[in-house]
């Protein structure tokens, strides 16, 4: 126990350290020297988090007792801290929360974003467990330059993407930071354990801030940390004291990394972490989805047409230059884009695989890929904007009110 709370301590500054040849991820930057992105196995090493293997998956299948998502199955979901603590606490009949977030820093969110959301579904849907999810416009405030007006607006627009994945509204607690902080004193006094605990020679080796940084983002890692203590929702788990597991995109990390130092020596676990990849920009895997780039960005409000330019024309191809070419040598699956966001998007194994047999030999042409692509994911959005367009402000209300769930703890 000691042993492991050192070695989180020792992680801690790893930002400082990066050469200019790695790989940058932290929550503010995600960009790769290689075509084919990231080098997530690298990351695992360099963060100190745990490879889901083989073995891992195969427990996981045998405590719920069905087949994982496929994103766990391929690789999507590819990293975690403490997950096996998640599955005892399964295998004894003992509950725990799920906590995710979304930093709310335009209307609209993103195909990216429901990576983490789809999955989180699927988590909540197999454990049937209580959900809290941080809209952390205050972060922007800070972070952006925008009111605070129309950062809490955007934090309610992003709601409603939210609750549209499919969320059931009798399990999940959504918030918005500007509001629940001033709702609920247990959340404020959770901060402040935490604040107390964290130095500012630690946080500026984590999240690179400096003499010149807002004391508002030096403060700011605390309160994305206190949703991972049960008792910062008081209506939903009383005073007692849950296992967190949070699903979360890699560049999230530091903010848990963080916060798993404090948790043990204020009384509480670790939150378990399960962490994702990130769905490439349409340019290409060398830097993520990101909403401040609409030409490489596929928003949840695209109407189909323009979700159909944005592949055909932006969409990187890993095909060759001329059809000949093409057929003689095959395309390239590893840097392909549109093969990319299938491997997140097509749940078929079978035909997943074939595709990538075809692409790869040749027999199938980019322009062939780019369709199923097409026909892969505007059926996924129109699915999404139909369920979005239905959820009244009433609904939303509902969703955001601090209120006990349906569970008895
Ligand atoms: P935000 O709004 O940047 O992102 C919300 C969630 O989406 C993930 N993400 C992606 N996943 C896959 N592909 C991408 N291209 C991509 N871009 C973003 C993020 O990792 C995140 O999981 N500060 C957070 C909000 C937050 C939070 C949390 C997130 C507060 N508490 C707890 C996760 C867990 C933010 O601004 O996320
Ligand atoms: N800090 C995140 C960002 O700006 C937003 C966030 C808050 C978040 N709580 C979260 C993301 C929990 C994942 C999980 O990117």
């Amino acid at each position: 126990m000691s042993g492991e709370v050192v070695k989180e301590m020792e992680n801690l500054d790893i930002e400082n350290h990066t050469e200019e040849t790695e790989d940058i991820v932290d929550p503010w930057n995600v960009v790769s020297k290689s075509e084919k992105g990231i080098d997530y196995e690298k990351l695992i090493k360099k963060f100190g988090s745990s490879k889901i293997d083989a073995e891992l998956i195969q427990r996981f299948e045998k405590v719920i007792n069905k087949k994982v998502h496929h994103f766990l199955r391929r690789g999507i979901v590819f990293s975690h801290r403490d997950l096996h603590h998640i599955l005892n606490q399964c295998e004894s009949g003992k509950p725990f929360y799920l906590y995710t977030g979304r930093g709310p820093s335009s209307s609209s969110m993103h195909l990216g974003h429901l990576v983490p959301f789809m999955f989180c579904k699927w988590l909540q849907d197999t454990f049937n467990v209580p959900l809290v999810i941080q809209l952390t416009d205050d972060e922007k405030c800070f972070w952006r330059d925008i009111q605070m007006e129309d950062a809490q607006k955007m934090a309610y627009d992003n709601a409603k993407d939210i609750i549209a994945i499919g969320f059931d509204v009798n399990k999940t607690f959504i918030f918005s930071d500007l509001n629940y902080m001033g709702q609920c004193p247990e959340f404020y006094q959770n901060v402040i354990r935490i604040q107390r605990c964290v130095t500012f020679n630690q946080v500026k080796g984590i999240f690179g801030f400096d003499d010149s940084t807002a004391i508002g983002k030096i403060a700011f890692p605390a309160i994305q940390a206190s949703p991972a203590l049960s008792t910062s929702f008081p209506e939903i788990f009383g005073v007692k004291k849950f296992p967190c597991l949070i699903p979360c995109a890699i560049d999230q990390d530091p903010y848990f990394r963080m916060t798993r130092d404090v948790t043990p020596r204020i009384g509480y676990q670790k939150p378990a972490l399960l962490h994702s990849r990130f769905l490439p920009a349409l340019q290409g895997a060398q830097t993520k989805m990101s909403s401040s780039e609409e030409n490489s960005t596929i928003f949840l409000t695209d109407p189909a047409k323009k979700l159909k330019n944005k592949i055909n024309k932006h969409a990187f191809s890993g095909g060759q230059a001329t059809v000949e070419e093409h057929r003689e040598k095959g395309g390239n699956c590893d840097v392909d884009i549109s093969f990319q966001y299938l491997t997140f998007f097509l749940e078929d194994d079978e035909r997943l695989e074939q595709i990538r047999k075809d692409y790869s030999s040749g027999a199938l042409l980019t322009g062939e890929l780019k369709k199923i692509l097409i026909d892969t994911i505007t059926p996924i959005i129109t699915k999404h904007q139909e369920a979005r367009a239905k959820v009244t402000d009433e609904l939303l209300k509902q969703y955001m009110t601090p209120r006990k769930l349906s569970f008895n703890f």
